[in-house]
C-alpha cells in the first residue's frame, strides 16, 4: 500500500535526523516544509521533500492536499482510557462546591470507578473502552499510553491489562500499558498500607510480569495517596520485572517525589501542577521527562503545570490527555494543545513539539513516532485548509482534521 500526499501548504515537525526529544529553548523551533510531498508505504514513511522534486511516476494512491497542513499524529503518553461507567455526579458535586479531595474522601473518585470496573465483565469493559480508543483515534492520536489503576484487586488490575492487550491486537494505534496497582488504597487497606503494596509486589506483579502485560509501573505520589517512601518501592519492584517508571506526582503537592522518581530514572514525571524550585534542580540533566496535562487543571480547577519555568531552565516538556473518568473525562489532544498555548504561554512551536515528539519520547517511541522522519510509522493528520498551523490552537473547539492515517491506514 502506497500513499502519497502532494502539494502540502506546510508539513510539519520535519526531522531529518533521528531526535529522541527536544528541551528548553529548542522547543522554540518546529521545523517546517512549505509547498511539500510526503511519501508512504507499507505503514513506514518513506521520503518527504518540497514539490519540485515530488516522485513523478508514482502509481499508488495521490492525496492532494492543497491550502492543507500534514503533522504527525499525536502522541499522548498519559491516559487511563480503560475505566467503566463515568463520573457525571462527582462533577456536578465539584460544581455545588465539593472538591477532588472532599469527594474522594466519601468513598467517591478513583475507589468509586474502581467498585464500578470491578462489577464490570471484561468484554463489557472492552466495548466501552474501544468506543473511546476509536474516538480518540479520529481526534489525531496515534500512539496512546493506557494505565490499569481502577481495578486495585488481582483480578481487576489483570482485567484492565488485558484489555489493553486487546486493543492493542485489534487497533493500528500505537498501544503501551502501564501497570497502576498503586493508584489508591482499597478501603479495607486504609490504615495497613504495607498490606495492599505487599499484594501489589508478591501477586499482582508476577501475574503480570507472566502474562506481558505491562510496558510501565506507576503509582500515585501524593499527599494522602502513596508517599515517597512507598512509591520508590513500587518503582524498586516494577525495576526486578524490566518496568521502568512513569510516576503521577506533584498533582496537589510537592512532597520531593520527583528527586525520588530521577534518582529511579523514571521515565517521566507527569502533573507537576506544583512545582518546587528543588524538583527543577532534581530534573536537570535527567532523563526523565516532564508531562503536563492541562486538560486536567481545567476540568478540576487546579493550578497549570508552570511551562515557562520548566522550558526556562532548559528542561523538556510532553503534553497529554490524562484521559480518565475523575479529572479529565476527555482524550482530545488538540484540546490539550490549544489549553497549553492559552493557559501555560507555550507557543503553538512548543506546544507541537511537546504533543508529539516529547509525548513519544515519554512512552518509549520516539524511534518510531512524533516526527516525519524516514523510516518511522506512516500516522499523520492532514487538516482542513489553514491560514498557517497557529490556527489549530487559536481557534480552539473546531475540528480542523480533515483526514487522520495511523500506519498507512485511512481512520
Ligand atoms: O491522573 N491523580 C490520579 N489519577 C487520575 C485521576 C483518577 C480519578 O479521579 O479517577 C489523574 O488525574
Ligand atoms: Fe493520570
Amino acid at each position: 500500500m502506497a500513499l502519497l500526499i502532494t502539494n502540502i501548504k506546510e508539513l510539519l515537525q520535519v526531522r531529518d535526523t533521528p531526535t529522541e526529544k527536544v528541551s528548553g529553548s529548542e522547543m522554540a523551533t518546529l521545523p517546517t516544509l512549505h509547498n511539500a510531498w510526503l511519501l508512504m508505504q507499507n505503514g513506514t514513511i518513506t521520503g518527504y521533500g518540497t514539490m519540485e522534486t515530488c516522485p513523478a511516476d508514482f502509481s499508488g494512491e495521490i492525496i492532494d492536499a492543497t491550502g492543507k497542513t500534514v503533522l504527525p499524529t499525536w502522541c499522548d503518553s498519559h491516559t487511563h482510557l480503560v475505566y467503566a461507567g463515568n463520573r457525571e455526579q462527582e462533577f456536578v458535586d465539584r460544581i455545588n462546591g465539593l472538591s477532588y479531595e472532599e469527594i474522594a474522601n466519601r468513598g467517591g473518585g478513583i475507589l468509586n470507578s474502581a467498585k464500578r470496573l470491578n462489577e464490570t465483565h471484561e468484554d463489557e469493559l472492552y466495548e466501552q473502552s474501544r468506543k473511546r480508543l476509536e474516538e480518540v483515534m479520529q481526534l489525531g492520536t496515534g500512539a496512546i499510553e493506557i494505565k490499569s489503576g481502577y481495578g486495585l484487586t488481582v483480578e481487576g488490575e489483570l482485567k484492565m491489562l488485558r484489555v489493553i492487550k486487546r486493543l492493542r491486537e485489534n487497533y493500528p494505534v500505537a498501544i503501551k500499558a502501564t501497570f497502576l496497582g498503586a493508584h489508591a488504597f482499597p478501603t479495607e487497606y486504609k490504615e495497613n498500607h504495607t498490606a495492599y503494596i505487599d499484594l501489589i509486589i508478591n501477586e499482582m506483579l508476577p501475574a503480570i510480569a507472566s502474562e506481558g502485560l505491562a510496558d510501565y509501573i506507576d503509582a500515585f505520589c501524593e499527599t494522602g495517596y502513596f508517599s515517597v517512601a512507598e512509591t520508590e518501592r513500587i518503582m524498586e519492584a516494577g525495576k526486578q520485572y524490566g518496568l521502568e517508571a512513569k510516576i503521577h506526582v506533584n498533582q496537589f503537592t510537592a512532597i520531593e517525589g520527583i528527586a525520588a522518581c530521577v534518582k529511579h530514572n523514571a521515565l517521566s514525571v507527569d502533573h507537576l501542577e506544583i512545582v518546587s524550585d528543588t524538583d527543577i534542580e532534581a530534573l536537570k540533566n535527567s532523563r526523565t521527562m516532564p508531562v503536563a496535562l492541562p486538560t486536567c487543571s481545567f476540568f478540576i480547577s487546579i493550578p497549570y503545570t508552570p511551562a515557562r519555568k520548566l522550558l526556562n531552565a532548559g528542561l523538556p516538556l510532553a503534553l497529554a490527555t490524562d484521559y480518565n473518568p475523575g479529572t479529565t473525562p476527555s482524550g482530545n489532544m488538540n484540546l490539550v494543545v490549544a489549553t497549553a498555548c492559552i493557559k501555560m504561554k507555550m507557543t503553538p512551536e512548543e506546544a507541537i513539539n511537546a504533543a508529539t515528539i516529547n509525548g513519544a519520547y515519554a512512552m518509549g517511541l520516539s524511534s518510531t513516532h512524533g516526527s516525519i522522519t524516514v523510516g518511522k510509522k506512516a500516522s499523520v493528520i492532514i487538516t482542513k485548509p489553514l491560514n498557517s498551523f497557529y490556527e489549530l490552537p487559536y481557534a480552539f473547539g473546531s475540528n480542523l482534521i480533515d483526514t487522520v492515517i495511523i500506519n498507512g491506514q485511512k481512520i
